[in-house]
């Protein structure tokens, strides 16, 4: 078995984690008990590009138990935890000496080509016995990495020539036109190849899906793919309890500030930023939230958060997180400006949304390294005039901390295998183009939690039903229901 961890010997550990994980998983435990016989997932192929944590550990096993085959990286260079990516690729059969588990690419702190390796290494799935080439026939995405490097591969392909790496505009974009460079020399048609073979893939996050959008409207989306992130029981849980959770916790294991009575600012008020204000507040802070979106803006207001501009409040602020899926939300004339060992932290997907290359760059710049994901960046002007930023500006709940806890990612997860089935079972019934899974597999997943809470649900009666034009079973909202 091929594979790439930090140490395996870290596997006993990881195993550990992964059992205790499951118990606090009952989405996925479910999905092993009603599908573990049918194995609606023989004869996939998964590509997985997502966080190699314990949570992607329970789904990875769940995976497996449907019948998949699977391959495994992560989708950021520090998100990795590397005693279950240990575990996983040892496998629950397996021992240290003989590995029988997954393929695993992940370690916690891949430089970027690595990353990029990594991610080219879950797609490609060698020779058969007979030598036939393999790929993988399924994607399992977050952010949409994966998916890209297949869309950018097929074009260079169809254009005969990768895209020159002295044009990019910056080093990530640089390293993914080698990778397309090298590959186009390697072979004529490997991308090309990819993509015949996919029948579809499952995005789990915001960034991704915009993506994904995106290439449906220009026409250029080559396989089907399904919206994980907008399951209700996706974004309104993952994104905003999820968050509400790591925020936190990130932000402690970096920094071990009192975030209490503090100024701090959350920039963007989506279903992330209103998780990061609310666990803010609960650690009484002061908290004030910039957007761009009136309606978003109002919900800040309304729930109590003063709404101002980071240019306004830049000044005061202790601690800024951004959370908003764009660009360019933090620039490096608003970080010269901070106060003395201010923090800044991105916990969107990219980490474009801080001006991490701008910092860089900048004339007299001074970087130390605190500990791994953390640094302290000292200006020339000026006395005392540093930041500390989190995670070079990648999504630091998961480079400083672990992430999401095992319950809420449940809830995703249990989208991802649903959503997985459902394409790979029913593939005559998505066209290329982007989905939703139907509503009653929404209110499903959130059911499989109920019990672990002790939640008891009122039944509607006959005539309760009849009333509001329902089912007694459900689905209890028409699709247009926000929540
Ligand atoms: P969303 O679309 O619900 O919220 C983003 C908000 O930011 C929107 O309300 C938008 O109006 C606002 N915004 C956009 N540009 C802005 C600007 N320049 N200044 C202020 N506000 C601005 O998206 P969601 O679901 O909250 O996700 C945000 C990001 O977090 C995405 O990149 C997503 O992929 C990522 N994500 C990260 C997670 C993590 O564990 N770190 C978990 C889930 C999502």
């Amino acid at each position: 078995m091929d594979f790439k961890v930090a140490d395996l010997s870290l596997a006993d550990y990881g195993r550990t984690e992964i059992e205790l994980a499951e118990h606090e998983m009952p989405g996925l435990m479910a999905m092993r008990e009603r599908y573990g016989a049918e194995k609606p997932l023989a004869g996939a192929r998964i590509a997985g590009s997502l966080h190699m944590t314990t949570q992607t550990a329970v789904l990875i096993e769940t995976l497996t138990a449907l019948g998949a085959e699977v391959r495994w990286a992560s989708c950021n260079i520090f998100s990795t935890q590397d005693h279950a990516a240990a575990a996983v690729a040892v496998g629950p059969e397996g021992t240290v000496d003989a590995p029988a588990g997954v393929p695993v690419f992940a370690w916690k702190g891949e430089t970027l080509e690595e990353y990029w390796w990594c991610t080219q290494q879950i797609l490609d799935w060698g020779t058969d016995a007979e030598g036939n080439q393999r790929f993988a026939n399924m994607i399992l995405d977050d952010g949409g990495d994966a998916t890209l490097l297949v869309h950018l591969g097929v074009e260079a392909e169809k254009k005969g020539e990768a895209p020159d790496p002295a044009t990019a505009t910056s080093t990530e974009q640089r390293i993914i036109f080698e990778v397309l460079q090298s590959s186009l020399a390697a072979s004529k048609d490997r991308w090309t190849n990819v993509a015949r073979e996919i029948i579809g893939v499952t995005e789990e996050t915001t960034t991704g899906v915009l993506r994904l959008y995106d290439m449906m409207r220009e026409g250029s989306l080559l396989f089907p793919a399904i919206n994980v992130n907008d399951s209700v029981t996706k974004s309104k849980f993952d994104n905003k309890y999820g968050c509400r959770h790591s925020l936190v916790d990130g932000i402690n294991r970096a920094t071990d500030v009192l975030m209490g009575g503090k100024v701090t600012v959350v920039c963007g008020y989506g279903d992330v930023g209103k998780g990061c204000a609310e666990s803010l507040r609960g650690q009484g802070a002061r908290v004030i939230v910039t957007e761009i979106d009136p309606i978003c803006a109002l919900q800040a207001a309304m729930d109590g958060y003063q709404v101002s501009t980071l240019d306004d409040v830049i000044e005061t602020a202790d601690i800024v997180i951004t959370a908003t899926g764009n660009k360019d939300v933090v620039s490096v004339d608003q970080m010269r400006r901070m106060k003395k060992n201010a923090i800044l932290g991105n916990i969107g997907h990219f980490d474009n949304e801080i001006d991490m290359a701008g910092l860089e760059t900048y004339p007299g710049v001074v970087r130390k390294n605190v500990k791994p994901q953390v640094d302290l960046w000292t200006f020339p002007e000026g006395e005392g005039n540093a930041i500390i930023v989190l995670s070079e500006g990648r999504l630091m709940n998961l480079g400083n901390a672990t992430g999401h806890p095992s319950f809420v990612m449940s809830n995703s997860f249990t989208n991802q295998v649903l959503a997985q089935i459902e394409v790979f079972t029913k593939p005559q019934d998505y066209p290329v183009g982007v989905y939703v899974l139907p509503k009653h597999l929404d209110e499903e997943v959130a059911r499989l939690h109920l019990d672990a809470l002790g939640v008891r649900l009122t039944t509607l009666t006959d005539d309760q039903a009849k009333y509001l034009g329902v089912s007694v079973e459900g689905p209890f909202k028409s699709d247009e229901y926000r929540y």
